[in-house]
């Protein structure tokens, strides 16, 4: 019986350490020396612009977000979901020791003693990205604060974001996890020059806390797509796309084509437009209408990737435009009648398709799309 014991199959000899980077979550973290609560609302006490921004940010909204936590439900859904929706250790209510056989649905977990629920609802907080090692990590290291802080402008980079931004695995056949920003943003010509900070970081001088003078800042509203999620926010960050359109000529005769074309350049986005998700998309729609509003023809092209999910995860095509690409979106129409004519165009930019929404059950108030483009343009045919 004892010999059998020992001889059998040892479970524990099973279990494969965790390797890549989102496998694991940042450690539990004390509370740095001076500091009552690692919450962002008790950052926010002092620095209350900096909660002000974040709070209206969709990373403080990245536990809470209606699509992740009905794709977290799903049993196709492993793990280490978590790890960039909620990075510390102290957020998650179980430590991932390893995988029993490797498997990604098998994590070998213990309850984690400093597991906060409080702290997880508020997803990528102030911690998540400022405190390592038990200290507050900051620009400059200032003896001002009145907690323990070193300068570490290494992590405090555009690093921090691609830890996050840039994952391309192939999890499980029919599941694929790819966001790109870093390689499309290292590959393209901002490189060297403008970094995720400089962009959607911008930079300001302001006090960060009340009474202790003004200094180098940057707003921590985290503006990307533009399409607000329940509280986003307006700010100066442009669209990445730039439109430029042709005219319509007075007149036409009969026979004679109408063409039309507007010029899309990806010119503010410093990676792909869009980026990311791969269920981002935009639209660019045309439709010729008559006087009496009835539509003569239409035409809608799409800008984004495709993907087949089964048997195996794969991406189709990806026409997403590359920093400063050009693309012409031409609508042509054969007149065969006198009369008064309305070209209407628009270009709208979607987070995520209906169908997709209605599966994840996200109700009717959760926004799907923004409209960025949208003029009419008039001609008569003789
Ligand atoms: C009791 C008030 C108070 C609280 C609470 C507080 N801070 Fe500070 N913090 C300060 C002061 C004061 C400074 C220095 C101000 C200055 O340099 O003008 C500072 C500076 C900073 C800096 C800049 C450091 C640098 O290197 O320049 C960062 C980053 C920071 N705090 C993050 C946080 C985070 C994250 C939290 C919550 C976990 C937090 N603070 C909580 C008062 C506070
Ligand atoms: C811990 C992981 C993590 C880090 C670090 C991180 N992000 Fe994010 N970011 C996310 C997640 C997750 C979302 C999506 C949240 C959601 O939509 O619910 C997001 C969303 C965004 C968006 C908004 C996209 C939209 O919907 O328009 C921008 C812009 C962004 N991040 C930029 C940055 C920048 C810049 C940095 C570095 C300073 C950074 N992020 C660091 C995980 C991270
Ligand atoms: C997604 C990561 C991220 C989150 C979340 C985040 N910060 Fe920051 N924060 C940064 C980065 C990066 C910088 C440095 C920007 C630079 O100097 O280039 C910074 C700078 C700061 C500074 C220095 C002054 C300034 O504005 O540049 C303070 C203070 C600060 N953050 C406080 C906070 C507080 C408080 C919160 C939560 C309410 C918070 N941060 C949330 C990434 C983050
Ligand atoms: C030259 C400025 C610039 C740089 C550099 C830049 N971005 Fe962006 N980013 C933008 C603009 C503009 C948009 C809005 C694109 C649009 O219209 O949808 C955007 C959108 C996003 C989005 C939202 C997804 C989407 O398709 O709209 C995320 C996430 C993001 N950026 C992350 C990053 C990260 C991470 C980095 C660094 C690796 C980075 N960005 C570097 C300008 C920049
Ligand atoms: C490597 C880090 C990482 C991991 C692991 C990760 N995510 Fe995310 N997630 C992100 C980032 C970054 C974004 C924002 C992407 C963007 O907008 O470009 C995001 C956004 C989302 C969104 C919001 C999409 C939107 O359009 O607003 C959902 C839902 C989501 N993730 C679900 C999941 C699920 C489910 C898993 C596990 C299968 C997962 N995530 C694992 C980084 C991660």
């Amino acid at each position: 019986m004892v010999l059998n014991l020992i001889c059998c199959h040892n479970p524990k000899k099973d279990i494969h350490p965790l390797t890549k980077s989102w496998e694991i979550a940042v450690p539990n973290q004390e509370l740095p020396e001076g500091l009552s609560s690692l919450s962002a609302k008790q950052c926010g006490v002092c620095h209350q612009k900096h909660y002000e921004e974040w709070k209206m940010s969709t990373h403080a909204h990245a536990w809470t977000d209606l699509q992740f936590q009905a794709e977290l439900k799903k049993e196709s859904s492993p793990f280490m979901c978590i790890n960039c929706h909620i990075p510390l250790q102290n957020q998650q209510e179980y430590i991932v020791e390893g995988l029993i056989g490797g498997d990604i649905y098998k994590p070998v977990k213990k309850k984690n003693p400093y597991f906060d629920k409080k702290l997880q609802q508020e997803g990528i907080n102030c911690a998540g990205c400022h405190v390592r090692n038990n200290v507050v990590i900051g620009p400059t290291g200032t003896a001002k604060a009145p907690h323990k802080t070193i300068k570490d402008t290494v992590h405090l980079s555009e690093k921090l974001c691609i830890s996050c931004h840039n994952a391309s695995a192939v999890i499980t056949p029919t599941l694929a996890c790819t966001f790109e920003t870093g390689d499309e943003w290292k590959a393209g010509p901002y490189f060297g020059k403008k970094n995720c900070i400089s962009c959607h970081m911008e930079a300001i001088e302001r006090e960060i806390v009340s009474g202790y003078g003004k200094r180098l800042s940057h707003y921590h509203f985290f503006p990307g797509s533009g399409i607000p999620k329940i509280d986003s926010v307006e700010t100066n960050m442009l669209n990445g796309l730039g439109f430029y359109p042709s005219t319509l000529k007075s007149t036409y005769y009969k026979m004679d084509s109408i063409v039309f074309t507007l010029k899309v350049k990806n010119e503010f986005a410093g990676h792909k437009v869009p980026t990311g998700d791969p269920e981002r998309f935009f639209n660019i729609s045309f439709a010729l209408k008559n006087a009496a509003g009835e539509i003569l023809a239409t035409k809608t092209e799409r800008i984004g990737e495709q993907w087949e999910w089964h048997p195996a995860a794969k991406k189709i095509t990806d026409n997403n435009l590359l920093p400063t690409e050009e693309r012409n979106f031409n609508f042509s129409y054969l007149p065969i009648k006198k009369e008064k004519l309305a070209l209407a165009v628009k270009v709208t930019k979607h987070r995520l398709n209906k169908q997709s929404a209605e599966f994840n059950k996200l109700g009717d108030n959760y926004p799907l799309f923004i409209t960025v483009f949208e003029e009419e343009y008039f001609t008569q045919v003789k």
